[in-house]
């Protein structure tokens, strides 16, 4: 798959390996193309015509003025962006919705908003049971999401359902921080423990 990642920050370096080692065909979109990495790094134009599914590792603002500028109609894209000032500030619209709205031809996906950039390709270095949420408004782009994890590692991904979810899913980043200054660590995640028949 030609899969491109948006941002070279923690987020998009860590999930960008890991489709490397996947085997996908992956480039790294930049604010600055580079030619002397192991993974490709191009400018926004090329990533977004080189991917078939492109992934948001930057902050939600830096995304909603990079991503309506480019050409994305047909593709598949997996939002794992929050907004800077959700850590204090309420969501009025969130990202997953705003983007599908400026991108009405994208298939967009929200997952992995909440999983720390050191999790999200390894999830198995986290013992015992904990999850991941997705939500999107295409029934298959969310099931070939699910598929993309699942080739991760990921065992309890569940399917919130439309990108209405977004509004669960990004107002936890506050809750990520506050943890994260807790433990001073990003080893930690939320698992949903449920009844056996909810599953
Ligand atoms: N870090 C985590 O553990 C984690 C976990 C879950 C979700 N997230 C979310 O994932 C996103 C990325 O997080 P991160 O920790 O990887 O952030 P980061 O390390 O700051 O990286 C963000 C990247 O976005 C690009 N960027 C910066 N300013 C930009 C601008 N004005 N316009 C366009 N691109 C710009 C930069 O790449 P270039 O210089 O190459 O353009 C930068 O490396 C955020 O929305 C964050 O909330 C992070």
């Amino acid at each position: 798959m030609k899969i491109s990642v948006f941002g070279t920050g923690e987020v998009g370096t860590a999930v960008a390996s890991k489709l490397k080692s996947l085997g996908h065909d992956v480039a790294l979109g930049s604010r600055k193309e580079r030619h002397d990495q192991q993974i490709p790094v191009l400018d926004h134009a090329a990533a977004a015509a080189h991917g078939e599914w492109l992934v948001n590792a930057m902050h939600g603002e830096d995304s909603l003025d990079v991503f309506p500028k480019l050409l994305l109609d047909g593709k598949l894209l997996i939002d794992i962006g929050n907004y800077r000032t959700a850590i204090h500030a309420p969501i009025e619209e969130t990202l997953g919705e705003s983007l599908q709205r400026l991108l009405p031809r994208t298939r967009v996906v929200k997952a992995l908003n909440f999983v720390s950039a050191q999790l999200m390709g390894k999830p198995e270095d986290l013992a015992g049971h904990h999850s991941v949420f997705i939500a999107g408004n295409d029934g298959s782009a969310r099931a070939e999401v699910n598929w993309l994890l699942e080739s991760f590692g990921w065992k309890d991904i569940i399917d919130l359902g439309d990108l209405s979810a977004c509004r669960a899913m990004e107002q936890l980043a506050p809750m990520w921080i506050r943890l994260n200054e807790k433990f001073h660590s990003v080893y930690f995640n939320l698992g949903v423990v449920r009844a056996a028949e909810l599953d």
